[in-house]
């Protein structure tokens, strides 16, 4: 399998800091997987949990930090490509103590494609995917009719996406990409108050964007 030819994230380069690198190589024996061909279970990873939630971009994680704390007996696995971002949650979760954590670099798409079995995840978090504003880049946003089938399949019945946007443009597309299958059913919900705000969600906010939580779920 080969991965995407489009990326939806930006190629931030690698500036990481010392503690963000010593983080990594501290806790990755912990918090780290490295699935490579393997098809991961996540009650084998997580066999205590009440639910297994992956979360794609979860940026510097300070959100993701404080809402793995508020859920002890959910299991989390968190996808990001950034690795700043996966040095500072493991900063946070190794502060924090905290057991129901998991972390995967790579391409969340490619990932879910490869290494999850269908009807294995409770639900997927998807808060503030890049929005590339831009018409031309329009095709460079995660969620396509192509990756919310994916996203169905992965997900049990019964599994919940839940979804964060500050860009309304975005949320108007996502709509028109939910619109067009009938696995996943459900809209826009108030904001679930679990949610941390992000620096990310903040800046938005700071600039008078709108934040739309999207929930679906898989009948
Ligand atoms: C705009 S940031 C938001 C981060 C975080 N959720 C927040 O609220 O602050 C989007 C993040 O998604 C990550 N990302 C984008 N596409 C991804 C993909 N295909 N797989 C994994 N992570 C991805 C980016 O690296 C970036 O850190």
């Amino acid at each position: 399998m080969e991965r995407p030819t489009i990326r939806t994230y930006k190629i931030r380069g690698t500036r990481i800091t010392n503690a963000q690198t010593l983080s990594i190589n501290a806790h990755w024996a912990k918090f780290g997987i490295e699935p490579e061909d393997q098809i991961l279970d996540p009650k084998e990873i997580f066999p205590n949990a009440d639910r297994v939630v992956m979360e794609i971009g979860f940026g510097m994680g300070e959100s993701t930090a404080q809402v793995i704390q508020q859920f002890p007996k959910t299991g989390f696995i968190g996808v990001e490509v950034h690795q700043p971002g996966i040095g500072a949650l493991m900063i946070y979760a190794a502060q924090n103590g905290s057991e129901n954590l998991r972390i995967i670099e790579e391409d969340a798409t490619f990932l879910l494609a490869k290494n999850f079995a269908d009807n294995s995840l409770d639900a997927v978090h998807l808060f503030f995917p890049d929005p590339w504003p831009k018409t031309k880049h329009n095709k460079r946003r995660i969620v396509q009719p192509s990756f919310v089938a994916l996203v169905a399949a992965k997900l049990k019945t019964g599994g919940e996406f839940r979804i964060a946007t500050d860009w309304k443009p975005y949320a108007d597309y996502m709509e028109s990409v939910f619109a067009q299958q009938n696995l996943l059913i459900g809209g826009i919900v108030e904001r679930p108050e679990w949610r941390s705000m992000s620096k990310f969600e903040s800046k938005g906010i700071r600039k008078k964007h709108i934040v739309t939580d999207f929930l679906y779920t898989k009948v």
